[in-house]
């Protein structure tokens, strides 16, 4: 379905209101109801975020000698978190769009720095935590890289030993995660940092998520934590580079995030230089051509509004929000919280088979929240950020009227959207289900898939609604269907 232009183009109070309109369709994030996605630091914070990206709006990184304004602050704010996770002049890097960006890069590098050292290298292989973020998939993917993904320990750090067994003559990098995103624990850095020494090989540390909090918590008195942080930085020997985001709890406008590297010799191998182009020689530090300058100057913004002070009083309040979380999940008899989450990011299910997890969150979904869900092991997921200290009595009222739903309405696994996603992440057919969400994305991004604003007020219409199993890829109903009888056979015998 072709859209045209108006043919007029409208006026900007029109375009605005338009915006606006089709902004109140999405996550209430603005009253603390979602828990990822969105960092919010305060309405001033925004307001200079907005003000500084504006003033580089139109400006694009990719020339650094025409914008020198924008290689300066990159350089500044490269240096600064080089500084954070304590780096020397050796410690390079560059800014990237966010934190897949910048694995992306860091798998390139090692890729291409293993190609350049190590002929031998037939298929390169990185081995991860079965925690690490899928970015890794992705950087698998683009690059060729076979991912070798690790299971972990009980307390779902990653089990270093394990990793250890599968290193092999391909082998071109580690990864371990601070934290990781499903499960919030800090991987053992020291020991992946030592068996990559042992073995002469790069380790990665994923700081996307705790690059800008950890820090700051370190800062903290032991009172004010959750738990200890151990280093996971240029400290350590063996860590060859972190990546972090910015645009998470550094609180930057969205799009900057770092990628450092202990040394020059692997940054470079992110770089490209098409010397022979009939445009030109033309060099790319990162994967993107233009890059937006007002992301790095709201990096750079935020870095030095906030400064130290500002960011170690936020690490105090994040810490006071996870307590007043962790403490209320772990007090109701029925549910736990996995692991020991190490700063704000906590994914918690039900103690036994009693209370699903899913089903919960259909409970959540119905009273306002908007909630994210695990697959292994079924679980609900939540990166806090202070501002959810001012919704933590409602949201653990919530949580325990919904505890108490589920409890008493056993059907409530088997109804809204439970099944289905208990279904997607227990169907035996993983490439089934592969093929039917690649089918939903198809579909979203298909001639008719942009979301007219008409089925926009449907949706809102039905929002009070429980979650609608729409909303979530689906499945063939023969196979929704035979999974749910089989869920319900099993229970009738006890073994659910
Ligand atoms: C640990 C971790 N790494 C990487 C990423 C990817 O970051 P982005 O969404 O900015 O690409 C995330 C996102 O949540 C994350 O939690």
């Amino acid at each position: 379905m072709a859209l045209s232009l108006p043919m007029q183009g409208l006026s900007n109070e029109q375009v605005l209101d338009h915006l606006r309109v089709l902004g109140g369709h999405d996550v209430n994030w603005r009253d603390h109801r979602a828990f990822g996605l969105v960092y919010h630091h305060s309405d001033a914070h925004t307001k200079l975020m907005q003000e500084a990206h504006n003033l580089f709006l139109s400006t694009n990184g990719l020339n650094p000698m025409a914008f020198k304004s924008l290689r300066r602050m990159e350089h500044e704010v490269v240096r600064i978190s080089a500084g954070l996770f304590h780096g020397d002049d050796a410690t390079v890097g560059t800014m990237s769009s966010g934190g897949t960006e910048s694995i992306l890069l860091a798998m390139l590098a090692y890729r291409q720095h293993a190609r350049s050292h190590r002929k031998s290298i037939r298929h390169p292989e990185v081995i991860v935590p079965e925690s690490a973020h899928a970015a890794f998939y992705k950087a698998g993917e683009y690059f060729d890289i076979k991912v070798i993904s690790v299971p972990l320990q009980k307390d779902y750090r990653a089990d270093v030993d394990a990793m250890a067994a599968r290193i092999n003559r391909n082998t071109i990098a580690l990864v371990g995660s601070a934290p990781c995103y499903p499960y919030g624990v800090i991987d053992p850095i020291a020991e992946i940092a030592a068996l990559g020494l042992k073995h002469g090989l790069p380790v990665h540390v994923d700081a996307c998520l705790g690059g800008f909090l950890l820090p700051f918590v370190e800062r903290l008195t032991p009172e004010e934590r959750i738990a200890d942080i151990p280093h996971f930085d240029f400290r350590v020997p063996g860590v060859t580079s972190i990546s972090a985001d910015l645009h998470k709890y550094g609180y930057a406008a969205k799009g900057a995030s770092v990628i450092l590297y202990s040394d020059m010799a692997y940054l470079r191998h992110q770089f490209s230089a098409s010397t022979d182009w009939c445009g030109g020689v033309y060099v790319s530090p990162t994967l993107a051509g233009t890059r937006p300058g007002g992301a790095i100057a709201g990096a750079w913004a935020a870095l030095h509004s906030l400064g130290e002070e500002g960011y170690v009083s936020n690490a105090r309040a994040a810490m006071e929000t996870a307590k007043a979380f962790i403490a209320g999940i772990n007090a109701i008899p029925e549910l736990e919280v996995l692991g020991d989450p190490a700063v704000t990011i906590v994914a918690y299910g039900g103690r036994g088979p009693g209370v699903g997890a899913y089903a919960l969150g259909d409970q959540l979904e119905a009273r306002g929240w908007h909630v994210d869900r695990l697959q292994r092991p079924e679980s609900l997921h939540m990166i806090l950020n202070p501002g959810h200290l001012h919704v933590a009595d409602v949201y653990l009222a919530d949580l325990r009227e919904a505890v108490a739903y589920v409890k008493t309405h056993r059907d409530a696994a088997f109804e809204g959207s439970a099944p289905m996603y208990g279904l997607i992440a227990k169907a035996p057919l993983r490439k089934l289900v592969k093929k039917q969400v690649f089918g939903i994305v198809e579909q979203m991004y298909s001639a008719t898939g942009g979301g007219s604003a008409a089925e926009l007020s449907a949706e809102s219409a039905e929002a009070g609604d429980a979650p609608q199993e729409g909303a979530i890829p689906s499945l063939p109903p023969l196979l929704i269907g035979a999974m749910r009888v089989k869920a319900r056979l099993r229970r009738l015998f006890g073994r659910a």
